[in-house]
């Protein structure tokens, strides 16, 4: 196998990288370096170019006949839910104009088999506690956006030219599979926390009245070891079988509440900290967990790895 991992020097694209390296696939790496570090991928090639720009899908052509790729991996996107409201234009310019070029360049080199970075924030607000992939997709921001109407752009290429697309949906992503591969960036959970307690404050909590165990939010949160895996779970589905496209839930099928989360960070760390209580923050669900029926019973991936593995992998990664 050969493989293109667009977007592999971010922070899941490289546990992939390396998990495909480990594997001894050929891995090429596509990457603009706008949130990627080079150093995380190792020997593997890089290409460095914006997926959305006008060049990029000839590039990409040269790149797959190159590499004799026989897969691609897309995680190059922008993810940032607040800056997705501020700027909904530049989101779907580069979500949706890179995966068009891509998509693009697949088809004109023959390359037929896609596993495609999506996101829980597909479902917007949904009403059931655990999701499954088949509730109907209201997502209420321009970032989930971009992801459902990449979900349609690769059922679109399967119904048009044969494209065979696993779509994964991912829920809350923590945690580091060594320290180089960590997540830098300050916008989930477990890094607000600790860059909050690593400067003595206390970490906000937004809502404590909502209709959960201890009134806080509660979330599936999927260690980024255990998604990487999923995704290797998914090339190889597309390997063996013909079918067009499948949308999979990525989670643990678990929630945790920010409560149990704080408490898991307290434990790891060894850190006292109080928690500064916050009203609710608009567009929160109160409870989203993932239903994992489809990605255990046709891929045969579920995650091995539980909250403490989560918090403790990325202490010690940012430590
Ligand atoms: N991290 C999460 O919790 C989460 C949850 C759901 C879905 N996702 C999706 O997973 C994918 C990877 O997320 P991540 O957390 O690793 O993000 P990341 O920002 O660490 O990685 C994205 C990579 O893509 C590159 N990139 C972005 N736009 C590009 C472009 N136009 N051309 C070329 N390269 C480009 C960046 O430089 C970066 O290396 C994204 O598609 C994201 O939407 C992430």
């Amino acid at each position: 196998m050969s493989v293109l991992v667009t977007g592999g020097a971010g922070y899941i694209g490289s546990h992939v990288v390396r998990l495909l390296q480990n594997r001894g696939e050929k891995v090429v790496v596509v990457d603009n370096l706008s949130n990627g570090v080079q150093q995380r991928i190792g020997d593997a090639a890089l290409v460095q170019i914006d997926l959305a720009s006008e060049s990029a899908t000839k590039t990409l052509v040269e790149t797959m006949l190159e590499h004799k790729v026989t897969a691609v991996i897309h995680f190059a996107a922008l993810k940032q839910v607040g800056e997705s409201v501020a700027r909904p234009e530049w989101y779907f310019q580069q979500n949706i104009g890179g995966l068009a070029n891509l998509l693009t360049a697949m088809h004109e080199s023959n390359v037929d088999r896609l596993v495609f970075s999506s996101s829980a924030a597909t479902y917007g607000m949904p009403d059931v506690p655990s999701v499954s992939e088949d509730i109907v997709c209201e997502p209420i921001n321009p970032y989930g956006q971009t992801k459902l109407i990449g979900e349609w752009m690769v059922a679109n290429a399967a119904t048009a030219w044969g494209l065979r697309g696993a779509n994964l949906r991912y829920f809350n992503v923590a945690g580091a599979g060594s320290p180089e591969l960590a997540d830098t960036a300050v916008a989930n959970l477990v890094p607000i926390v600790f860059a909050a307690i690593r400067s003595g404050q206390s970490p906000k909590v937004f809502g404590t009245d909502y209709p959960t165990a201890d009134g806080t939010c509660v979330r599936d949160y999927v260690h980024v070891t255990d998604l990487a895996e999923a995704h290797l779970s998914a090339l190889d589905y597309l390997d063996r079988e013909h079918r067009s496209h499948t949308t999979f839930n990525v989670g643990t099928g678990q929630g945790s509440s920010v409560f149990e989360v704080l408490e898991q960070i307290r434990q790891t760390t060894g850190i006292k900290f109080e928690a500064d209580l916050q009203p609710r923050r608009p567009g929160d669900p109160p409870s989203l967990a993932a239903d994992v029926t489809r990605i255990r019973e046709t891929l045969g991936w579920s995650a091995s790895r539980n909250l403490k593995d989560i918090i403790e992998s990325a202490w010690a990664a940012t430590s």
